[in-house]
């Protein structure tokens, strides 16, 4: 018995804590999110098309559904009672028609999560211009998932980042291979392109932010780090990092299909992947607005720091 005495203005003795729903929990990012998520004051719930694969890195207190996105049946129990819910699924290695299915799924998570009284969705998008006409398939699809979330009538925090700074991170593990690989490289011009990476830990830190943000109108938060530079610069950068010597000569001619077809020799991801990826390198991924992500109060590192911490979790990781 306690002797606490009980007085009208006592919380209950036991409150239940919000239910977030992570979805791409076996993701890069969702994945990193999952130990943080845990340390919250909320009850956790992946979403998985292969529970049995998440139960090993989760808590014992997280629950995990089965669940796919383009299966809207199985959308409804896994959004029950969900105060906020991640979407942080990336449906483009195994699809041949990614942006339909992207389109597709996100109009069925957003309506299952409207039905179910969903107070905000957070997802994770990528940075470009959309009124950009030469704007990638991979990018513009990205936006367009964003869209149908922030015109679902829920509340949609929208983040939108370049590539993603760290070791499980596609699009590094793609700069990391080809640097570490080839000590001369025939880049096509794309490589001149402006982007503003960020690290994963900063992503990860606005994500958890916008958790806690009160409620308001749905929103676009562009995140980068500091650094605008060219991803030529960003592979220099990487090589010198890493103690090596690196040749970048400069094609016209290799486009973005032979490119496509140059990594699938190169590197571990798959023809399809790397070629959407290669394809939004054309597009300049700046933030146009940083007002927005200043205040979250997150203060990414630099270019050159997160590509530090990446290498570590690199060596780190077997
Ligand atoms: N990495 C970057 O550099 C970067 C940069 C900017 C933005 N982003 C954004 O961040 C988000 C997460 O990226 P990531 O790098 O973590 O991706 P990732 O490692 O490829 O993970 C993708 C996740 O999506 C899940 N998924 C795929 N199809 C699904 C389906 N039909 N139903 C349910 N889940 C499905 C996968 O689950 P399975 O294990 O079942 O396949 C996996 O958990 C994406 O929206 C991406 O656009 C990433």
């Amino acid at each position: 018995m306690s002797n606490q005495p009980t007085t009208e203005s006592s919380p209950p003795a036991e409150s239940t804590p919000p239910v977030v729903l992570l979805t791409g929990a076996s993701g890069y990012v969702g994945g990193r999110l999952i130990p943080l998520l845990e340390q919250q004051p909320v009850k956790l719930r992946c979403l998985a098309r292969s529970p049995e694969k998440l139960r090993q890195v989760v808590q014992d207190s997280t629950d995990i559904v089965r669940g796919d996105v383009l299966d809207p049946s199985s959308l409804e129990p896994a959004l029950e009672g969900v105060h906020t819910a991640y979407y942080l699924v990336h449906l483009m290695s195994g699809s041949q028609d990614f942006e339909k299915e992207d389109r597709q799924a996100a109009a069925y998570f957003a309506q299952a999560a409207r039905k179910a009284g969903v107070r905000r969705i957070i997802y994770l998008g990528g940075l470009g211009e959309d009124a950009d006409p030469d704007l990638s398939p991979h990018l513009r699809s990205r936006h367009e998932v964003g869209r149908i979330f922030r015109e679902s009538g829920v509340e949609t925090i929208e983040f939108r980042a370049g590539m993603v700074l760290g070791a499980g991170s596609l699009s590094f593990q793609l700069m990391k291979s080809l640097t570490d690989r080839l000590p001369v490289m025939l880049c096509p011009r794309w490589l001149t392109t402006s982007t503003q990476p960020i690290a994963i830990n900063d992503v990860l830190a606005f994500l958890l932010a916008a958790k806690d943000l009160p409620p308001g109108e749905s929103r676009i938060i562009e995140i980068g780090s500091p650094d605008v530079m060219s991803y030529g610069d960003l592979i220099r950068e990487y090589a010198r990092q890493q103690g090596l010597r690196r040749s970048l000569i400069f094609v016209p001619v290799l486009t973005p299909y032979l490119s496509g077809l140059w990594l699938a020799l190169v590197t571990p991801a798959s023809f399809t992947v790397g070629r959407h990826l290669i394809e939004g390198l054309k597009n300049p991924t700046v933030v146009r607005d940083p007002q927005a992500m200043e205040a979250l109060g997150v203060h990414p590192v630099g270019v050159t720091e997160a590509i530090r911490q990446a290498i570590q979790e690199s060596d780190a990781t077997p």
